[in-house]
């Protein structure tokens, strides 16, 4: 795979692996950046016998040398941040020097968090399944025009002044729904305190990656999410509140479209979704079981069970559309490797209706059941394969379809979490 300045997203509905693809991509660029989301996301990196879950800092981070960005797309919550500085310097990661923050990203605050739950029971059997990072409402902040950015934290007195407005307005809501007032003094001081420790960090990161483009570097772009969880393209109102499609990543870093070169878009050999929403292939049965089991489905970031379902091509060639991917990293094949059979769904039905693409209707999509193409397993272990004549026929078979209804070229697949784990096409 020749490098070149690409957007790396997930195709499905989060967790497709992006962590892993991205640790084995990041040797040939030279900087890797965030441009959507918080901490909600967790990406899982195995490099020999150490295991980095990264909620915030790019994957980039664990591959000395390179530049890491979080870019002003990304909202912030710097207590979260300044724990995974830590924890990576505790286990020698080098930080310092290589990691870059946007001084207009957003910030995350305590009232966004609280935010985050009391919507969530408030809305009952209706909630979203959050992460409950105040990840919603800090974005509803930005675009309603009163967020808080890192550039603020840096500016104490306007910072405090700003601060002291939105805990109050904040704890009128919060005294309506019967919750605890905020204090503005604590989160002052915490926030002041987090600020002069991220100082170092921050920085005007537009200039930075324009620069690095300009220099004729690669950069990778993080997605985190996935498509089916974009705030316009996913299944709304189940979703997250950012893009996390490619075109995020541009207005997430301010680096052009037309400086992009490719798309990858990475999935599962299946499906998988944490939180609630339509979810046509998911399997209720022991089916759905075996594969959380072996393929050790729980949240990185939640630790709740993630559920499981066959490979969905609607969704997947909806995600190649969108994005405009080119190119396709297949992950996690080898959880499959003890089925007797396999399955794809190919369209979805609803009545005697048959839809090739996503339904926007939430409840049409709720209905939707899939209609499937069946394969033999392959029943042999692709731990080992070292490249894609090695993988069983059957494995072939299977991997080629999934790109061929999905509409893009297969480039990469994975068969283990560790980085020797990769096949390169
Ligand atoms: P991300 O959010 O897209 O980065 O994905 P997560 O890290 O949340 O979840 C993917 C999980 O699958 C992690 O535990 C990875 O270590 C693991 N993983 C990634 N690729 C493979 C693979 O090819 N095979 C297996 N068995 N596990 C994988
Ligand atoms: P990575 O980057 C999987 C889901 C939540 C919930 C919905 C909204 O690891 O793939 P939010 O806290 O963002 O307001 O929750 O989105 N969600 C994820 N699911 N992987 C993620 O990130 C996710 N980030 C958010 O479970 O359904
Ligand atoms: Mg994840």
């Amino acid at each position: 795979m020749v490098m070149a300045t690409t957007i790396l997203v997930g195709a499905q509905w989060g967790d497709e692996g992006k962590g892993k693809i991205i640790d084995v991509l990041t040797e040939q660029a030279d900087v890797v950046v965030r441009y959507q989301g918080g901490n909600n996301a967790g990406h899982t990196v195995e490099v020999g016998d150490q295991k980095y879950v990264l909620h915030l800092i790019p994957s980039g981070i664990l591959h000395p040398g390179k530049i890491s960005v979080i870019g002003n797309g990304v909202v912030v919550d710097p207590a979260a941040l300044l724990g995974e500085i830590e924890h990576l310097r505790g286990r020698g990661v080098s930080i310092d020097g290589n990691l870059y923050v946007s001084e207009t990203a957003h910030l995350v605050f305590p009232y966004h968090k609280l935010l985050d739950e009391i919507r969530e029971e408030q809305k009952g059997k209706r909630k979203i399944g959050t992460t409950k990072r105040g990840i919603g409402p800090a974005y509803a902040d930005k675009v309603a025009r009163t967020g808080l950015r890192l550039v603020d934290l840096l500016a104490t007195e306007r910072f405090s002044g700003k601060l002291r407005r939105k805990v109050q307005e904040n704890n009128e809501i919060f005294k309506a729904f019967g919750a605890k007032p905020l204090s503005f003094a604590k989160i002052n001081d915490e926030y002041v305190e987090c600020g002069r420790k991220l100082r170092p960090f921050i920085t005007d990161t537009v200039t930075l990656l324009n620069r690095a483009v300009r220099d004729g570097k690669n950069i990778l772009f993080e997605g985190a999410q996935g498509t089916l969880l974009d705030i316009d393209f996913g299944t709304y109102p189940f979703v997250t509140s950012s893009n996390a499609t490619a075109g995020g990543a541009c207005v997430g870093t301010g680096v052009p479209p037309h400086k992009v070169d490719r798309v990858v878009g990475v999935m599962k050999a299946y499906t998988t979704r944490v939180g609630e929403g339509p979810f046509p292939t998911e399997l209720l049965d022991n089916q759905g079981t075996l594969l959380r089991e072996t393929g050790r489905e729980f949240g990185a970031t939640t630790g709740r069970p993630r559920r499981c379902g066959w490979f969905d091509a609607v969704a997947t060639r909806y995600a190649v559309m969108v994005n405009g991917i080119d190119e396709l990293a297949v992950t996690k094949l080898d959880v499959l490797d003890g089925l007797p059979k396999v399955k794809v769904c190919v369209a979805y039905k609803v009545g005697g209706k048959v839809y090739e693409t996503v339904p926007n209707d939430i409840d049409l999509l709720q209905r939707c059941t899939p209609m499937y193409q069946e394969f033999d397993g392959w029943q042999t272990s692709t731990k080992l394969a070292q490249d894609f004549d090695q993988l069983p026929k059957r494995a072939r078979v299977y991997l080629q379809k999934l790109a061929q209804l999905s509409g893009a070229k297969l480039s990469i697949v994975s068969v283990g979490a560790r980085r020797e784990e990769t096949i390169f096409l």
